[in-house]
């Protein structure tokens, strides 16, 4: 298949590519680079030995989007492309609503005017809200959503749900991601976020690695194993599998699955896991809870497996490896200038 993945050059999309040109499919890339650099495509391109075919644009932009659906002959879009930053979507709800809904919706009136209809998002286990755990797809979602971010995860999910009701011959595949950790094997690509990370494993590797002096414990009072936070950490290939799971398994009609281990893991833990992968210790202060952090989550991981024939392989240790290939190869993460 020819598959145009929107974010392409970012995290999850470009674990996603490798796995996609794997499993033998075609694959153009579109990115504006707002959160990532051009290189991690190169590194994509030195690990599979093919040129990707990259567009630098806005996909809010139509008439380049446009063009881009003219040149090119897509049979499905992974739509990767969207802000992420929970704490800044608190401080700039507008930039979070116009960036991740408007893009969405120039994208779905562009590939309904080139007739192409297989489309694959990327949701959130942050949808599921105040829903007790874990977290399965026939729960109700979007209620005690804590932030713009994970709002607009939940408005995109009901418009392509709504869409789908009134063109059911579209094929719509949400997936709901857990926490994505980890890197690939290679050691070449990986996450490499702008500024102080906000999550925990890119936080955690840059302490071992001596760019931060300590790791901050958002809590220790929950009521949890060790008292820390705990959630369901995904190794980012996994999950790429998963995207691969989904166009393989795409039909008309739409679909949301989680994408998650199915396991909960403290804050603790993983700190623990880490220092045992990499050698290196990690201080750590104990400081007060981080707003709109939920104490406990974690997948119901059966749906997927049942109808995508797809589950998470690979374990913490691997995540936590690679992680740590990745950080300690790559210090400064991919430093070129777009
Ligand atoms: P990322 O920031 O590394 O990748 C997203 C990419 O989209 C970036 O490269 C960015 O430059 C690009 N982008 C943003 N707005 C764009 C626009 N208007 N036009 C073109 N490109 C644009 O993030 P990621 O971790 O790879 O996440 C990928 C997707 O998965 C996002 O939609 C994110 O919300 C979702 N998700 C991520 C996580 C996580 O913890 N990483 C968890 C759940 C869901
Ligand atoms: N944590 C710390 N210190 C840090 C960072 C995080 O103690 O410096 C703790 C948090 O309190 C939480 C756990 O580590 O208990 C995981 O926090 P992350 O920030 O890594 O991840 P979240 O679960 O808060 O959210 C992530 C993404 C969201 C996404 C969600 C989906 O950031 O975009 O997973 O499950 F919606």
């Amino acid at each position: 298949m020819n598959v145009l993945v929107t974010g392409g050059a970012g995290y999850i999309g470009s674990h996603t590519i490798i796995e996609l040109i794997t499993a033998g499919h075609s694959v153009i890339a579109v990115d504006n680079l707002s959160n990532s650099s051009r290189e991690s495509l190169h590194r994509v391109e030195k690990i599979t030995k093919r040129t990707i075919p990259f567009y630098q644009i806005d996909i809010r932009d139509k008439p380049l989007l446009t063009k881009l659906f003219d040149e090119n002959d897509i049979d499905a879009v992974i739509h990767f492309a969207g802000l992420k930053a929970v704490g800044e979507s608190i401080q700039k709800p507008l930039l979070y609503y116009e960036n991740n809904i408007d893009s969405t919706l120039e994208l779905l009136e562009v590939m309904t005017k080139h007739d192409v209809k297989k489309l694959v998002f990327s949701s959130s286990a942050t949808v599921y809200g105040s829903a007790p755990i874990p977290y399965a797809e026939s729960m109700p979602t979007g209620i005690g959503i804590t932030n713009p971010y994970g709002r607009t995860k939940y408005m995109i999910e009901e418009i392509l749900s709504d869409h789908s009701k009134s063109d059911p011959s579209f094929e719509y595949t949400t997936l709901r991601y857990f926490n994505p950790v980890g890197a690939h094997e290679s050691g070449l690509i990986g996450e490499d976020p702008n500024g102080v990370p906000n999550n925990l494993m890119p936080f955690v590797t840059q302490v071992a690695v001596g760019k931060r002096d300590k790791l901050q414990i958002f809590g220790n009072d929950y009521d949890t194993i060790d008292g820390t936070g705990v959630r369901d950490y995904i190794h980012v290939v996994d999950l790429a599998k998963g995207h691969l799971a989904a166009i393989k398994n795409s039909k008309p009609g739409y679909y949301a699955y989680n994408l998650g281990t199915g396991e909960g893991m403290s804050v603790l833990q993983l700190v623990h896991a880490f220092e045992k992968a990499s050698g290196r210790p990690i201080p750590f202060d104990i400081v007060a809870r981080r707003a709109g952090d939920l104490p406990e989550y974690y997948a119901d991981a059966t749906l997927a497996e049942q109808k995508l024939g797809w589950r998470a392989e690979k374990t913490i240790d691997d995540a936590c490896n690679d992680s740590w290939r990745w950080q300690s190869q790559n210090p400064n993460g991919f430093v070129t200038i777009n």
